[in-house]
């Protein structure tokens, strides 16, 4: 008779039982899967265990993050493909029309079709969507606190079939919203330039004699 302190979980496929109480990415730890032992923060910080899923008795596929996902009787998984969004390359300090530059470097935001599909697999409940909206009418303050949570999953990228990269039009809104957009704060001034001047100098001298190399082991 089985332990009421097990359940079945099938992963790619194949049928494991494994202890209750288990996130989907403790399952596969426990089941031996080494290739997810340095996978990431485990703590649903890093968006490195996109998952999609589907439970016992549902047609709806849903997707969330392995580290966070719960195991539960019958459910099945896999792992989102790892593929890597074109990211474009720029440098914030020399971007003379940042607004306008966002349809340059990301010139499918436009093309949006109000789907609402990305909003139903974002593991940290935000509308992509909506923010897809903000970006293209300029608003980059609005999309920089919607996306605070986000952890670059990509799920919103990984769904969408106009090929936007919410994840990517996000980070982009946010760094030029608080590098070139909005007014900073008198404190923040006032730090910059406390370090420009040196104050902190020595402070930092020291930090840097004591970095270490990383070691072999370590990059392995
Ligand atoms: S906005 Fe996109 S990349 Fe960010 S957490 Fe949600 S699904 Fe993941
Ligand atoms: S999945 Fe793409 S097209 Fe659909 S709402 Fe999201 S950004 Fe728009
Ligand atoms: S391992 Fe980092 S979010 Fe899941």
């Amino acid at each position: 008779m089985e332990s009421d302190n097990r359940v079945s979980i099938d992963f790619m496929g194949k049928t494991y039982k494994v202890s209750k109480d288990l996130s989907l990415l403790g399952a596969l730890l426990e089941i031996g899967w080494d290739s997810v032992k340095d996978l990431g923060c485990m703590g649903g910080c890093c968006g490195a265990c996109a998952t999609f899923y589907r439970l016992p008795d549902e047609t709806h596929v849903k997707a969330g993050l392995a580290c966070r996902t719960p195991v539960t009787e019958g459910i099945s998984f896999a792992f989102v493909g790892h593929y890597h969004s074109p990211k474009p390359d720029y440098d914030v300090s020399e971007i003379s029309n940042p607004k306008q530059a966002l349809f340059d470097f990301f010139p499918e935001v436009t093309t949006c079709r109000n789907c609402e599909i990305c909003p139903q697999v974002c593991p940290q409940g935000i509308n992509p969507m909506k923010g897809m909206w903000f970006a293209t009418f300029g608003d980059f303050a609005t999309v920089a606190e919607m996306f605070k949570s986000c952890v670059q999953c990509g799920l919103c990228a990984r769904v969408c079939s106009m090929g936007i990269r919410p994840h990517l039009v996000a980070m982009y809104a946010s760094r030029m919203h608080g590098a070139r957009l909005m007014d900073l704060p008198e404190n923040l001034l006032d730090r910059m330039a406390q370090i420009q001047s040196g104050t902190y100098q020595e402070e930092w001298d020291t930090i840097l004699q004591q970095q270490v190399e990383p070691t072999d082991e370590a990059l392995d």
